[in-house]
């Protein structure tokens, strides 16, 4: 027997015995669990709902069995959160209850089982790390300390694209450069440290790490051991090659300098975490602040290009409010309010993360009148709470005007739970303090500088969606004219 085929065997094996010992547990227990398709054995729901769990597949299901419904992944009971009412239970009343996380093998694997701050439970251990970050990253001190950074690597994107010739004719993909700025945006944080070009060979190594994680974490192949525990062992030789590529980033020198690794590396010393929890904070950096902050600087320049009036109307702001040519800082995005709604329009329509990251309850619990069991993992459909054409006018337009009109008092904060891109309460994102001035300042710089235009031969960019459990990003990284304007 070739060993794919002993693999799958053992696999439905195992399957087969622990779901009849799960299932007989939920019998006994005389569960009321949520609505959701029937599920067959061994594999639960897994066959019907295929392995692509992106927002806009578990919208569709939500439609037929409702705001809350339950899907068996395998082993693993999967509950989605579809309404605005069972967003704020889960995230804000029962945050507790709903606070832990679920990982999966490869994120055990870059995480050291959840030394992190990001996929490990709510606990001790969780407040610990995320007190430990809170200073060097997380306060308006370090937006303060770090935004001269953050407009100097927005200016050199704007000097290398007016220096490049083809910018301003058949056109450039300005996300490869906007990955560099980036990079530096939060490596000037961790490490006080900047990558000089795309051609460092350090940076080419950081961003291979980065995306073969992000590509293994998202990878149904790699991780049918999350829904089917018992098969776990067999990813063993991707656990081996994932831990050989992470021993790659390591944190570099500092100058002595109050950068954040300073404080990290000081945590360290009075002994209140240890190497590897250091280890797994500039990981977490990197998984968490630099792709989803790009991705969403990568839509807003899609929407900017494919809606003209909206650029020009942003121009016209920049213009008025700072002059003609004055280069748009940090505080001056406060007194931008088109430029916020354009932002805030972004990520509503192309929310970076639009199912959260996943979260879970250690212990049986009760949500919308149904039980959930312990253990499960509970995805909130943010994309569809902000898209629901119930509860927003034509949310599929592109239209910023809405955060200044019918929604002006909706903010990214979490205020309104129609609207949760950067989730809300204990578990939320506390790099929405870094992300927001940085998508302002970078869209603001580009669009002062430039008028953003499809390539030749194209009147609009192709906005086709890449959705996957963990994000929502484009599906081709497009091509753009960027024509210098002159002042
Ligand atoms: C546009 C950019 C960003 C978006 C849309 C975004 C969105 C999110 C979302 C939806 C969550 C999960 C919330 C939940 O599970 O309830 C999250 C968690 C997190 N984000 Fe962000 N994020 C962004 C940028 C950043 C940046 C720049 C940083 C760091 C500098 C960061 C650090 C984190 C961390 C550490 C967590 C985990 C918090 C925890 O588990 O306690 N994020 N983010």
């Amino acid at each position: 027997m070739d060993l794919v085929l002993l693999e799958k065997a053992l696999l439905a094996l195992f399957g087969a015995v622990t779901l009849d010992v799960f299932v007989s547990k939920l019998k006994g227990k005389k569960f009321r669990l949520p609505p959701g398709p029937f599920p067959v054995p061994i594999f639960g729901n897994w066959l019907q709902v295929g392995d692509d769990l992106n927002h806009r597949n578990l919208t569709a299901l939500a439609k037929r069995f409702g705001d809350i419904l339950l899907l068996r992944m395998g082993q693993r009971n999967l509950v989605v959160v579809s309404s605005p009412e069972l967003a704020r239970e889960v995230l804000h009343t029962q945050g507790v209850e709903f606070g832990s996380r679920t990982r999966n093998v490869v994120f055990d694997i870059f995480t050291g089982k959840g030394q992190d701050m990001v996929f490990t439970v709510y606990g001790e251990h969780w407040r610990k790390m995320r007190r430990i970050m809170t200073v060097p990253f997380f306060t308006n001190k370090v937006v303060q300390q770090y935004r001269f950074g953050w407009e100097d690597e927005a200016a050199r994107v704007v000097d290398d694209v007016r220096r490049n010739p083809k910018a301003a004719t058949e056109g450039i993909v300005i996300r490869r450069r906007l990955q560099l700025m980036m990079y530096n945006n939060l490596y000037r944080i961790m490490f006080d440290r900047r990558f000089e070009s795309e051609e460092d060979p350090l940076f080419i190594k950081l961003r291979q790490l980065n995306g073969e994680r992000s590509r293994l974490a998202q990878s149904f192949e790699y991780n049918y051991g999350d829904f089917i525990p018992t098969s776990a062992p067999f990813s063993g030789a991707t656990s081996r090659s994932a831990k050989r590529k992470l021993s790659t980033t390591k944190p570099m020198d500092n100058n002595g300098l109050r950068c954040a690794i300073d404080h990290i590396l000081d945590a360290e010393k009075k002994g209140e975490i240890n190497e590897d929890n250091v280890l797994y904070i500039v990981e977490n950096i990197n998984v968490a602040a630099i792709e989803t902050t790009l991705w969403s600087i990568e839509w807003g320049i899609a929407e900017l290009v494919n809606h003209p009036e909206v650029q020009r109307k942003l121009r016209e702001e920049l213009d008025r409010v700072l002059g003609p040519g004055v280069q748009i800082t940090e505080p001056d995005t406060h007194k931008l309010p088109y430029l916020q709604a354009v932002v805030k329009e972004t990520l509503r329509l192309r929310m970076a993360i639009p199912l959260l990251v996943p979260h879970m309850n250690l212990h049986d619990a009760k949500l919308g009148g149904y039980d959930i069991p312990a253990e499960s993992t509970i995805l909130v459909n943010a994309w569809w709470l902000a898209n629901n054409p119930t509860q927003w006018k034509n949310p599929e337009e592109f239209r910023p005007e809405r955060f200044l009109e019918e929604e002006a008092k909706v903010e990214a904060n979490g205020n309104d739970f129609r609207y949760i891109p950067f989730g809300v309460g204990r578990r939320s994102c506390p790099g929405i303090i870094l992300a927001l001035p940085i998508l302002g300042i970078t869209l603001g710089r580009l669009v002062q500088n430039f008028e953003l235009l499809p390539p030749p031969s194209m009147d609009k960019l192709d906005t086709t969606e890449k959705g996957g459990q963990f994000s929502l990003h484009i599906l081709k990284h497009y091509t753009i004219v960027a024509k210098p304007r002159v002042f």
